[in-house]
Order: structure tokens, then sequence, then C-alpha cells
């Protein structure tokens, strides 16, 4: 005999061995055929996708049913142990179904399966056994039956929905709350977060005190339950985890959660608590997790955090906290989330939050924080950092350098100076990056590559930065929105350049001291990234650019450049005439060229051209019209047939006959801004115009030769805030009805020829 024959010997023993222990321990567990025929019918009668289903199908009748997915049996071969969730059931659950006949069921899980608003069945009241029930994310609607308060074992019990389209319709009305639970005094968890509860605060506090004294999981967020947190609570010491988000507390948050020895998460967020939070809670030394955020009228403020603090999670957004981020945060070595946005912080940021080596996620935007950045030194795992809209001053750190893993940051409008670090555009996880309204200042310098950068959001707008637009920017092609606006960045730009930006969304280079060329074959431009809004005023333009081939834009603004001749028509026609913001005011423009027809367009601001005629009759979706400082004259565009045939149908009779203010201008119902001041518009104001003030927030006609007397038409509910009239050659009296026009704040009639009048307001 070999030594190998010798080996395979002993492992074929030692196999034969380990197979009969096996064998031992799966007879003791093999199914009894009762309660394996009880699972097939339960198979037979629900739906599912087979396709989706990961349990349900892959039982096999040939095999052991104590060994098929999601089934365990006890010794004895009881099935005890039910797992059906997340396995894409869509219904066919009723009373008569075998599910409820297995009688030894200890844990039944149907969680994450749709029964689409079917009730729930009362069957699940024979389950006697049962110790762990897990219904939830299951899609029942309805009461839920009175026979849940037969299973007189149930530990844990799991109704919640958090899908919108289920929340509240689950009801606990009758049987309430108080019947529920009553004789289920051995629940430990009770979790029925969107389950319409509807109780006053001492009712559903009451009931869980009295009967569940040794509550560890209390789980109601979004219950339609009332406030105020009673104080017969302070009776559940033992509870580790509160889930109250989403109710109507109008109270305060009680301070004996704060005596809650094993409290691990205390969530209480948009509930409308008030008050003052006491500060003992944050030093529980067991807590993770707080989140009291959207509780608008609640205040307080940080207390000094104990040594070695516990807490990973905390979230404040949204509420009154004020006063400074004290130092001992460094305590919080845990740390990984926090959350403060829009509070009433104020202070430096402690210096000491740079030692928390397991923070991902910092916001404290909108607070008053001052000071300088933390260099983060330690926090290495930093994912996103939002500090908008403080007033931090310095630079930024070089410590971020090391910030690998930043995919967010976010610091908009702080007072934050000096040059921007190259290495902010090779951070390797970068995608956004938000710096507008700074003092930075300096140029950016070049990076030898950046087609490997992430970045997607670029915005520097709104500082001191100078010299050229980098090259690497339009090797970042990933970029969708790009923003260097409002800088003083000069040299030229061709906009071809932008052509290898194929996913360019959002382009703003306004007021720099740029000179944007538009130099290329009007094929090249069709080329260009498809915008959203593209944003160049002030960019020392001399000609149009082709948009032609633009299909999405929303927001065009090419004022304040040097284009010269017609407003080419095409653009009132890309993106299928859905342009609502339109700026082309203090160019050369002389006229629209004809035929042009408006369509979707809500800001249309044309002022301080050269542009003459009549006026546009401007688009029925107008909210803001300004066509000041040009030569429109009285007489209307010699082919107005045009304009009527146009989609904007106004009518001709009506046009006729006053001259200078087209009377279709009435017909555009939204507008609350027109300025037609600085032309050369004459006859009268029509009436219609006057009576629009139900809507016109401005109506500046100032500076024109309009004649006759100002109709005495306003309505009762005028909106007007500014008037002006002045510089005209208007007559007549101060028309009473403009006493109608409560909100006015300005007005101007003078230089005209009123007379004065007792009724001037
Ligand atoms: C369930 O399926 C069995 C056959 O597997 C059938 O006899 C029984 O009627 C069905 N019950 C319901 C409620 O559909
Ligand atoms: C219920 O099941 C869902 C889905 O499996 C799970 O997320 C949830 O934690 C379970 N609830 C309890 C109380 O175990
Ligand atoms: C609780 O159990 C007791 C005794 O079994 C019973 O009399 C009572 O009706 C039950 N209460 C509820 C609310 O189910
Ligand atoms: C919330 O509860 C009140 C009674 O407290 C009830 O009138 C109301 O319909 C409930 N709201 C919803 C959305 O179910
Ligand atoms: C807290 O938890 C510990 C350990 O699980 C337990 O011994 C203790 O009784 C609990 N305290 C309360 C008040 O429930
Ligand atoms: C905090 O933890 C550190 C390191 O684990 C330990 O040296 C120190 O004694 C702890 N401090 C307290 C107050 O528990
Ligand atoms: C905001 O914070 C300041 C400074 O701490 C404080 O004076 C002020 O009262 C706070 N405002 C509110 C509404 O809490
Ligand atoms: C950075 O993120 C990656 C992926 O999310 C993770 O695997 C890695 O541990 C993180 N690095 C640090 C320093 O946290
Ligand atoms: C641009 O538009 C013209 C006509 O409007 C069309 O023929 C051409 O294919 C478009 N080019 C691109 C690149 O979309
Ligand atoms: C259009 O641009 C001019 C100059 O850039 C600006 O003053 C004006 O407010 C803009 N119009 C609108 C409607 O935003
Ligand atoms: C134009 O007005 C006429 C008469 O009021 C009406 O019949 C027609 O439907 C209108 N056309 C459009 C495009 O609104
Ligand atoms: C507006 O003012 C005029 C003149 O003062 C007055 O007659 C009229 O009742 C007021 N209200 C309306 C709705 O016109």
């Amino acid at each position: 005999m070999t030594s190998q024959m010798h080996f395979r010997l002993l492992l074929v023993l030692l196999l034969s061995d380990l197979y009969s222990i096996i064998d031992v321990k799966l007879a003791s567990a093999r199914c009894l055929s009762e309660e394996m025929d009880l699972l097939l019918q339960l198979r037979n009668n629900l739906t599912y996708d087979a396709s989706l289903s990961t349990k349900l199908v892959s039982w096999d009748e040939q095999s052991d049913c104590c060994s098929w997915r999601g089934v365990r049996c006890d010794d004895a071969g009881h099935v005890i142990d039910l797992d059906l969730s997340s396995d894409s059931i869509s219904g066919n659950l009723d009373d008569s179904s075998s599910l409820f006949r297995l009688q030894f069921l200890r844990r039944l899980n149907l969680a994450g399966n749709s029964f689409d608003s079917t009730q729930l069945p009362t069957g699940f009241g024979m389950l006697k056994e049962l110790v762990y029930l897990n219904l939830s994310e299951t899609g029942f609607a309805g009461q839920i039956p009175s026979e849940f308060s037969r299973i007189s074992r149930l530990v844990t019990l799991d109704l919640s929905t958090f899908s919108p389209g289920y929340i509240l319709s689950l009801k606990l009305e009758s049987p309430n709350l108080n019947m529920l639970i009553h004789n289920l005094t051995r629940l430990r968890d009770l979790r029925l977060d969107g389950v319409d509860i509807a109780a006053a605060g001492d009712d559903w506090c009451h009931a869980l005190s009295s009967a569940l004294p040794d509550l560890r999981v209390l789980s109601l967020s979004y219950c339609n339950i009332s406030g105020p947190l009673d104080s017969s609570l302070a009776k559940l010491q033992s509870l580790s985890v509160i889930k109250l988000d989403g109710n109507i507390f109008s109270s305060p948050l009680p301070d004996f959660f704060a005596e809650f020895a094993n409290l691990t998460a205390l969530s209480a967020g948009s509930c409308g608590l008030t008050g003052e939070a006491p500060q003992r809670i944050f030093q529980l030394p067991t807590l993770r997790t707080i989140d009291l955020s959207n509780n608008r009228e609640l205040g307080g403020s940080l207390p000094e955090f104990p040594e070695n603090g516990s807490l990973e999670t905390l979230e404040l957004s949204y509420t009154y906290f004020s006063g400074n981020l004290p130092d001992s945060i460094g305590n919080l070595k845990m740390l990984s989330s926090l959350r403060l946005f829009g509070c009433n912080f104020s202070g430096p940021i402690a210096s000491s939050i740079s030692s928390l080596s397991q923070l991902i996620a910092i916001d404290l935007s909108v607070n008053h924080l001052t000071g300088s950045l933390p260099s983060f030194s330690l926090s290495r795992k930093l994912s996103s950092i939002g500090l908008r809209d403080n007033k931090l001053i310095g630079k930024i750190p070089l410590e971020w350098k090391g910030l690998k893993n930043l995919t967010f940051l976010d610091l908009s409008d702080n007072s934050l100076s000096g040059e921007l670090p190259a290495f902010l555009f090779s951070l390797p996880s970068l995608e956004t990056l938000t710096l507008p309204n700074n003092r930075f200042s300096g140029q950016i310098s070049e990076l030898e590559s950046a087609s490997l950068s992430p970045l997607e959001q670029l915005d520097l707008s709104g500082n001191n930065l100078e010299g050229p637009i980098p090259k690497f920017v339009f090797k970042i092609t990933g970029l969708s929105t790009l923003s260097l606006a409002s800088n003083k960045f000069t040299g030229t730009v061709e906009l071809v350049e932008f052509i290898e930006l194929k996913n360019l969304f959002s382009l703003h280079l306004s007021y720099n001291k740029l000179s944007v060329g538009t130099s290329g074959s009007d094929s090249d431009f069709s080329l260009l990234p498809q915008f959203n809004s593209f944003m160049l005023a002030s960019c020392k333009l001399q000609k149009f650019p082709f948009l032609k081939n633009q299909s999405r834009l929303n927001m065009l603004d090419l004022s304040e450049n040097q284009i010269t001749g017609e407003i080419p028509n095409w653009i009132w026609e890309v993106h299928d005439g859905y342009l609502p913001y339109v700026n082309l005011s203090h160019n050369h423009f002389t006229g629209l060229q004809e035929p042009y027809h408006f369509h979707t367009h809500q800001y249309l601001d044309l002022h301080s051209n050269l542009l003459i005629g009549g006026i546009p009759l401007p688009p029925r979706s107008a909210v803001y019209v300004d066509f000041s400082s040009n030569k429109f004259t009285s007489s209307l565009p010699a082919d107005i047939g045009n304009h009527l045939s146009s989609a904007m149908n106004f009518s001709i009779a009506n046009n006729s006959i006053v001259g200078g203010i087209p009377l279709s201008l009435c017909n555009a119902s939204l507008l609350e801004v027109l300025d037609l001041s600085g032309n050369s518009l004459s006859s009268s104001i029509p009436s219609c115009l006057i009576e629009k003030s139900r809507s016109l927030v401005v109506l500046d006609l100032h500076g024109n030769k309009l004649s006759g007397n100002i109709p005495d038409t306003f309505p009762g509910d005028c909106k007007l805030e500014t008037l002006d009239l002045s510089f005209n050659q208007l007559e007549g009296k101060v028309p009473e009805s403009l006493v109608n026009c409560t909100k006015l704040t300005v007005l101007n009639l003078g230089h005209n020829r009123i007379g004065s009048s007792p009724s001037t307001p």
C-alpha cells in the first residue's frame, strides 16, 4: 500500500464519519409532512415574481423543507422561523392562508413585499407562539385587527413603513394603541412608523408607559401623534432607541430622556419641538445618534462634551441652536456626521474639530461662524464639507491636500481670501467645488493634466481671481457647471474651446475682463454642448453667438456686450420656443429680425439698445418686460400681420385704436414688471394697462411723449409698488382711483402737465 492510498482511505473514513454526524442533525430537523404541505400551499397561493424571488422560488419539494431558504425548524421538525422578506411577493394572503396554521412559528418576517393596500389578515392572531413579527414595508392598509393583541408572546413587532405612498395607510383607531399593546407585555421592540395612531400626548404616552415599561426600541415616526411628550414616558428607563420624527408635538424635549442609562439613538426631527433642548442629553455616554433637525422653534446650545463620547451622528440643522461650538467637540472621537445647517451658531469653529478622525460629513452652513477654516488634519475620511454662508476668513489650509476622499466642498458666501491652491483642482475625489462670493484672489496656476479630474461642478464666481482662465479647465470633461462670473479674469476665450466639455450644462462667464471670441463656423457652433444656462454678460462679444442648435436652453444672458445689427429671429425658436430668460440689454441692436415670433419667454430684457419701430408685443407668458432706453416709436411694425399670425393671436382691432402702447400688451396676464421708459412713445395710456396694476408691480413709462389723461382705472386690488409716468406730456388730474394703490413706494408724475389735485395720495 502506498502512502497515498493510506491517505485516501483515511479521508474516506473521516468523511463518512462527518456525514453520519450531519445525518443525525438533519434527521432531528426533518420537516413534518403536514408542515411541508402547509408551506407548499402557502407558496401556491401567494403571488410572487419568480424571476426576482430568491426564497419561495427555490423551495424544492424533493428536499427537506427545514433546509429551504427562509425556513428553520426546531429539533422536532416544526417550522419555527419563516423569513420571506423581500421575496417580491405581491399578494394573496388572507385569513384562510395555510400560513396561519403553522402553529409553531416563533419568528415571521414578510417585510419588503407588496400586498398592495389589502387588509391585514386577522389570521396573524392565531400564531400564538410568535415572538418576532416583521411586517414592515408590506403595503398592507386599513385598521390593524384586534387579533394582533392576542399574540401575547411578541417581543418584536414591526409594522413600520417609510414609503410615502403608504404612510398613514395602516390605522390604529379601534383597537387603538392602548388596546393593541395592553396584553403584549413582553414587547421590547415596537416599530409602528407610518401607522396612523392619531392620538394625543397623554394618550399614547400612558399606553406605552403602563403596558411596556421594559421597552428597548420605540419607533413611532410619522404616526400622526401629537404632544406633549408626557412625563409618563419617564418610566421607559430601558429605552435604547427612540424615534419620533415627523409628528406634531408642539412641546419641549423632556429632560428625563437624559436619565435613560442605555439610550443610544434619539431621533425627533420635524416634529415641532419648542423651547430649549436639555443639554444633558448630549452628554449621555451611551448616545451614538441624536437628530433634532427641522424643529424651527427649538433652541439651545451645545454643552461641554465628556471625554471619549460615543456620539457618531449629531444633527441639529434648521433649529435655533446658538452659541459656540465647544472645544470639547474634539472629545467626540467617534463622530462621523455633524450637521448643524441653518442654526444660529457663532464664534470660531473649534480647532479641536480637526482631530476628529472618523468625520465623514460636516455641514455648518448658514450660521454666524467666524475665524478661519479648520485644518481637518486628522479627518482623513472627510467626504463632504459644507461651510457656506458664514463669516469665515483666511485661506484654504494646505492640510486639505490630504483630503483624498473629499467629494463635496462648499465654502460660498464667506470672506475667505488668498490664492486658490493648485491641489484643490487635483483632489482625486472632488466632484463639487463651490467657492463663490468670497475674496479669493490671484491667478489660478496651470495643472499639467486634469483629464482625470472627477470635477462636475466648479463655481468660483464673485471673487477677485485674475489672469487667464487656466487651460486645464477645458480638459475636465465631466464638467457640467462652470461659473467664473464676476471675477477679474482676463484674456480671450474662444467659444469653440468649450466643444470638448460635452457635459457642460451651465456656463457663466459674465462680468470679468474677458473677451469671448465667436470665431468658428456655424457648424462648429452646432457642436457646442447643450446648455441650460449660457450667461455671457459683459464679455466683449461682437457677434451674436450661433446657438441655433441649443435644444434645452433656459437662460440666455448676452447683456452688456457690443453686438450690433438685428436680433436673429431663430433665437426665439431655440428649445422649441421655451426660453424663459432672455437678456440682450446694453448692446447695439438696431432691430428684431423679421419675421419673429415670441413663444414662452418670461423675462425679456431688451433695454438700452438702439431698437426702432413699434413696441414688440410681449409674449403672453411674460412676467418681466424691459424695453426701456430704445428708440421705439408709436408706429407699429410694418408687418404687424406677422405677429398676429403667431401663436400669440393678438387682436388687430385693439392695436389700431391706440398708436403708442399696443392694447394687446394688456393680454400678458402674468406681467409684473413693464418698463417702456426712455422711448418715443406717443398717444395716450390705454386704460386697460392701468387696470393691469392688478398684477403689475412696476410700471415705468417715463421719458416718452405720452399725452392725454391718466386713466382713472386703478383697481381696488392694485399691486403697484412703482409707478413712474414722469417726463411725458400727460394732462388732466391725478386719478382718484390711485388711492387704491396702497403698496406704492415710488410715485413720479413730475414733468407733465398734470394739474394739482386734492386727492393726490
Ligand atoms: C391554496 O392552495 C390550495 C392548493 O395548494 C388550495 O386547495 C386552496 O384552496 C388555496 N387556498 C386559497 C385561499 O386560495
Ligand atoms: C424588519 O425587516 C426589515 C427588512 O428585512 C429590516 O430592515 C428591519 O430591521 C426588520 N425589523 C426588525 C425589528 O427587525
Ligand atoms: C387582555 O387579556 C385579558 C386576560 O386574558 C383579557 O381579559 C382582556 O380582554 C385582554 N385585553 C385586551 C385589550 O385584549
Ligand atoms: C391625524 O389625526 C387626526 C386626529 O387626531 C385625524 O383627524 C386626522 O385625519 C389624521 N391625519 C391623517 C393625515 O390621517
Ligand atoms: C442597560 O443595559 C444593561 C446591559 O444590557 C442592563 O443590564 C441594564 O439593566 C439596562 N438598564 C436599564 C435601565 O434598562
Ligand atoms: C479615553 O480614552 C483614552 C484612550 O482609549 C484613555 O486613555 C482615556 O483614559 C479615556 N478617558 C476617559 C475619561 O475615559
Ligand atoms: C442667535 O445667537 C445670538 C448670539 O449667540 C443671540 O444673541 C441671539 O439671541 C440668538 N437668536 C436666537 C433667535 O436664538
Ligand atoms: C475613502 O473612500 C473609500 C471608498 O468609499 C473607502 O474605501 C476608503 O476607506 C476611504 N478612505 C478613508 C481614508 O477613509
Ligand atoms: C444643428 O441644427 C441643424 C438644423 O437646425 C441640423 O441640420 C444639424 O444636424 C444640427 N447639428 C447638430 C450637431 O445637432
Ligand atoms: C439684464 O442684464 C442687465 C445688465 O447686465 C441687468 O442690469 C439686468 O438686471 C438684467 N435683467 C434681468 C431681467 O435680469
Ligand atoms: C385666435 O383667435 C381666434 C378668435 O378669437 C380663435 O378662434 C383662435 O382659436 C385663436 N388662435 C389661437 C392660436 O389662439
Ligand atoms: C378704487 O378707487 C376708486 C376711487 O377712489 C373708488 O371709487 C373705488 O371704489 C376703489 N375700488 C375699486 C375696487 O375700484
